[in-house]
């Protein structure tokens, strides 16, 4: 049973509806889809299902582009399907979380259609519409999506903003009537039953609004302007508006996916005391293999950053803040293809992986697919490929001259599509996702890497997963515990330690094929007399780590 503050002590699960599961044969996943593996989730044993959006959307970007807010999109079912879920759902004592899209709607939106249609629309200033300087955007920064951030608009004769695609105009959060339609939306969710939020890109809702123009990067056309955005000037008014006009009435959670945001400002942003937001998801460590935070220019990862950027976050935040856990979403590649070992060792280094988050201190949150071992794919044809983002860097990317085998490279190592691949449930024909051609090519390897295979196996990663889940159900420090960072310099493994009053976990992790010696580690002979917690290695011998070990122990 979950108690008080519930949210620090649960499991979180995300689906994509989209890939989950399609019952009515369109190749799309459904809600039906969801409600029939409600069982299959509750073996797992998470406590909470986070659904990207299911709302009415043209589906330019996934239905992170919403044109109505409270009605189903019909590709997912309807609105009674959906209470369907939700009671199924809350029967199995399991939470329900909405993804809830703010900082921009689909440019289908009924606000939008009525915004662009004359300057003293009643709607116009749900938008942020803009003058060009002289034939030019009204800034010079560029889209997350590629090319202007800007987009003309004939009618009118102004731009409108859209950080991300043109089919995502931003809603103007300057203007109250935005923020009461939005907190009246919210409760109108929340009133249906559902238990939490987590918030697409929250911290882009407060612009500066003088709207100066960005730093120019050499040979770029567009540039970052997310320093008048990211964070911005009213961002904590408007969420502590949010909190007390909305939060503060339910028992709810919430989560902010927030990019460019450091532990200093995470532990206002989830201080109790402030009245905003439980948790945040941060991207440092997802960008830690990139150049420069710029996505597509690859570099290999170097663990000892990963850990130190850890050991930041853990520490940041204890006693003040709150962490989400993760390392992979529907934006991200799959973590066994990028920081595990996807073939030799794909079950062992999946399970490294897992045990190396699932201990520390937070929320953790499982991705669909994760709890089997999902792996990256590498489609030949850009053809097969769906995502908008990708898409248009493509185009961008060849313009500035990469050539095809660069961008395809980029895309194999970090489109987000790699998540996107239909949930792989069987061996069968589109992996038991659909009896028909799915909107997304099926990974290839589901004929051996499937839900029904992994069930099969009592070694199975996903049998791994509901053990730590488990753990963190049965021993305190694993919630509460602090951190305390091992074997700092060493470059391929992630050692740490959690301590509580009554309990010390040592958690060791080999990122590596490499045998490790820990023969002259201070902590070696405690480890002798302490209980193993769970291991994903059979010949484990206290001094050595073996190739992806994950050894837990506990005294
Ligand atoms: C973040 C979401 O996770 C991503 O999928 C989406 O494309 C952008 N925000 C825009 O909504």
């Amino acid at each position: 049973m979950l108690k008080a503050n519930w949210w620090k002590n649960a499991v979180v699960y995300q689906i994509y509806p989209k890939s989950f599961l399609d019952t009515n044969n369109d190749g799309i996943g459904d809600l039906q889809g969801i409600i029939s593996k409600l069982d299959y989730l509750k073996e797992l044993g998470v406590d909470v299902l986070w659904l990207s959006p299911i709302y009415a959307s043209p589906q330019a970007d996934n239905g992170y582009d919403i044109s109505d807010y409270e009605q189903i999109d019909p590709l997912y079912g309807s609105m009674a399907d959906f209470e369907q879920l939700l009671e199924a759902a809350h029967n199995r004592d399991i939470k329900l979380m909405m993804d809830v899209v703010v900082n921009h709607t689909s440019d289908e939106h009924h606000w939008f259609i009525e915004s662009r249609k004359s300057k003293d629309n009643q709607y116009r200033d749900y938008y942020i519409w803009k003058e060009g300087i002289a034939d030019e955007p009204p800034t010079n920064w560029g889209s997350v999506f590629s090319g202007s951030a800007w987009e003309y608009d004939e009618a009118t004769e102004q731009y409108y903003l859209h950080l991300f695609d043109k089919k995502q105009p931003d809603l103007n959060w300057e203007n109250p009537l935005v923020r009461d339609e939005v907190y009246k939306m919210m409760r109108f969710w929340l009133d249906k039953g559902v238990d939490g939020f987590r918030l697409d890109v929250i911290n882009f809702i407060s612009k500066n609004t003088s709207y100066p123009n960005g730093a120019l990067a050499a040979g770029q056309k567009y540039a970052d302007g997310s320093a008048h955005f990211m964070n911005g000037p009213r961002i904590h008014e408007f969420l502590h508006e949010m909190n007390k006009e909305v939060f503060s009435k339910y028992d709810m959670m919430t989560v902010g996916e927030m990019p460019g945001t450091s532990p200093e400002d995470a532990a206002v942003y989830t201080n109790p005391d402030n009245d905003e937001l439980q948790m945040i998801f941060t991207f440092e460590h997802m960008n830690l293999d990139c150049e420069n935070g710029e996505k597509w220019q690859l570099k290999p990862l170097n663990l000892v950053d990963l850990k130190s950027n850890f050991e930041k976050w853990q520490t940041a935040l204890f006693n003040k803040g709150w962490n989400s856990l993760y390392w992979n979403n529907h934006d991200q590649p799959r973590i066994v293809s990028r920081f595990g070992n996807d073939q030799q060792f794909r079950e062992k280094s999946a399970k490294m992986l897992a045990t190396c988050l699932h201990m520390m201190q937070g929320t953790p949150y499982i991705y669909q697919g994760e709890e089997i071992g999902m792996t990256n794919v590498q489609f030949e044809r850009l053809e097969d490929y769906r995502d908008v983002e990708l898409l248009n860097m493509y185009n961008e990317k060849k313009e500035q001259g990469w050539s095809h085998e660069r961008i395809m490279e980029a895309i194999y190592t970090k489109g987000r599509d790699n998540a996107r691949t239909p949930f792989q449930w069987n061996d069968k024909r589109y992996a038991g996702f659909s009896d028909t051609l799915p909107w997304i090519p099926v990974n290839p390897r589901y004929s051996v890497i499937n839900a029904q295979a992994a069930l099969e196996d009592a070694n199975s990663i996903y049998y791994y997963y509901q053990k730590l889940i488990r753990l963190r159900k049965q021993l305190d420090v694993i919630t509460t515990g602090s951190f305390q960072l091992l074997m700092k310099e060493h470059e391929d493994v992630f050692a740490y330690k959690r301590i509580s009053e009554t309990d010390t976990l040592v958690i060791l992790c080999n990122f590596s094929e490499k045998l490790i010696n820990l023969r002259n580690e201070s902590f070696i002979n405690s480890l002798e007399k302490a209980e193993i917690l769970i291991t994903n290695e059979e010949d484990r011998e206290i001094h050595t780590l073996k190739p992806y070990e994950a050894t837990v122990y506990k005294f």
